[in-house]
This record gives structure tokens, sequence and C-alpha cells, in this order.
């Protein structure tokens, strides 16, 4: 069941709507074609979730998407409960159908992650963010770290995998080193659909370092930040943020 709310939760979101919304079968080439390594993040979240101490344990994805990488992860493990949160209606459809493959208890909220994660109690042993925390802004980012801290069980963990900066680059030496990555090794994609995605990127994306997103989850209430991947270029990482 997908339960709509209003959207007026972080600044960027009505553009990112709108590309999601658009986009969904351009970015399953992508993810298909192993642009964003979701290959290596799924081995990674497979690990990860097999290795969770509590008996049925319950997930929160923010920016779920269609959910199909959690559903592959998930696959065979104890999960009791998955909430999938984004705010295309479109993405959250097939959510609904990847993730009814898990015997859990799911739930949906189309909405904006800012404003719903902090309609939740304490009830999450992990929360799960991929490819979504880049859309918010600085200041946001930080309350988003907070939100999670609130609503995460006391020895729950944040799972973030996402964009970065390299150490002292900003928003535009990344938007420029990601577009050129792009348009030299994305070749199984077309030059209008390259041109497509690096515009969505200039228009939604605000990636920071690992420096910073460290600082903003120790401000923030987390103890420990734990890199457990990045790519050949650096461009994406999986990090665990744990209490
Ligand atoms: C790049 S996709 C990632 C989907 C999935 N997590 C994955 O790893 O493949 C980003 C998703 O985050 C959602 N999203 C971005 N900003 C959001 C916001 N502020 N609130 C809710 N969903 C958001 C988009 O609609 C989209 O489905």
């Amino acid at each position: 069941m997908i339960n709509q709310s209003k959207q007026n939760g972080s600044a960027n979101s009505p553009d990112v709507k709108k590309f999601f919304d658009k986009e969904w079968e351009l970015y399953k080439r992508v993810i298909k074609l192993n642009y964003m390594s979701h290959k290596e993040v799924l081995e990674i979240l497979r690990k990860f979730f097999r290795s969770v101490p509590s008996p049925t344990f319950s997930v929160l994805e923010l920016g779920c998407g269609d959910a199909s990488l959690l559903s592959s992860a998930l696959q065979g493990t104890q999960i009791g409960t998955y909430c999938g949160v984004d705010i295309s209606p479109h993405a959250l459809e097939l959510a609904d159908e990847n993730i009814r493959l898990l015997h859990s208890n799911n739930r949906f909220v189309e909405g904006d992650l800012l404003e719903e994660v902090g309609k939740f109690e304490a009830e999450f042993d992990v929360i799960v963010a991929g490819y979504s925390f880049h859309h918010l802004m600085i200041e946001e980012k930080g309350q988003f770290f907070k939100e999670c801290r609130a609503v995460l069980k006391s020895r729950g963990t944040l799972i973030i995998f996402d964009v970065v900066c390299t150490p002292g680059e900003n928003r535009n030496d990344y938007i420029k080193r990601f577009s050129r990555i792009c348009m030299q090794e994305w070749n199984q994609l077309t030059n209008e659909e390259l041109l497509r995605i690096c515009d969505h990127v200039k228009n939604s994306d605000y990636p920071e370092t690992v420096e910073t997103y460290k600082q903003l989850a120790e401000e923030n209430g987390f103890q420990r930040t734990q890199k457990l991947f990045h790519d050949k270029h650096n461009l994406y990482g999986v990090f665990s943020f744990t209490i």
C-alpha cells in the first residue's frame, strides 16, 4: 500500500521528481551497465545484511526508487519489516512489485524523504539511502543525519551509498569530472542520453567530500563512520554510520 503525503521538504525535490518520473528507464540502463557501481554495492549490502544481529530486523529505505537493489540484497535474510520512501510515484509502483518478493511486512510512503523521516518512531535497525542523499543541500544533509539518528534503534546503522567529491574538490569541479568520465566511458548510451544525465547532475547533484559527510554525521549523533567501498574514479562510495 502506498501512502501519499504533501511534498514540501527539501529544496531540490521538484526538479528531482520531474527527472525520475520521466527518466526511470534510462536510470535502469545505467544500473544494468554498472556505470554507478551497483554490482559492487549489492555485494557489500548482501554481506552487511547477513551480519545484522537482530532476528527479523527492520529496514527504512530513503529514496528507494524501484527498490530493486535492496530487494536483491535482502533475499534470504530474516528481514521483518521494510519501509520505502520516495518522491516518484512511478518508482514506488515498481518498488512495490520488487519488495513483494520478500516475506516481510512492507510499507511505502510517497513523499519527500526529509519530511517523512521525522514522522517515524525510533523503530529501525537499518536505514539505507542510495544515491538520494546528494540531492539535499548542506544544511538539509545535517538535518537528515539528525532525523535518521532519531529513528534508529539503539544499535542501529545508517548506510549511505552515494556520489562524493575528492578532498579539496568543490561541486563545480565534481560536475566537470563526472561529465568528463561519463562522456568518455559510458559508451553504451547515445550522446543525447549522456547530455540528459549530465544536465541532471548539473541541476540537481550536491555531493560533498567524505570528510564533510563524517563531520555532519558526528555533529548529529553518530559516533563512527566507515568507508566500505569506493570505485576506481572515486566518484562513488559506500559508508556506514553507527551510533
Ligand atoms: C538515483 S535514484 C536511486 C534509487 C535507488 N536508491 C538506487 O540505489 O538505485 C534516486 C531516488 O531518490 C529519490 N529522491 C531523490 N530526492 C528525494 C527526496 N527529497 N525525497 C524522496 N525521494 C527522493 C528519487 O525519486 C529517486 O527514486
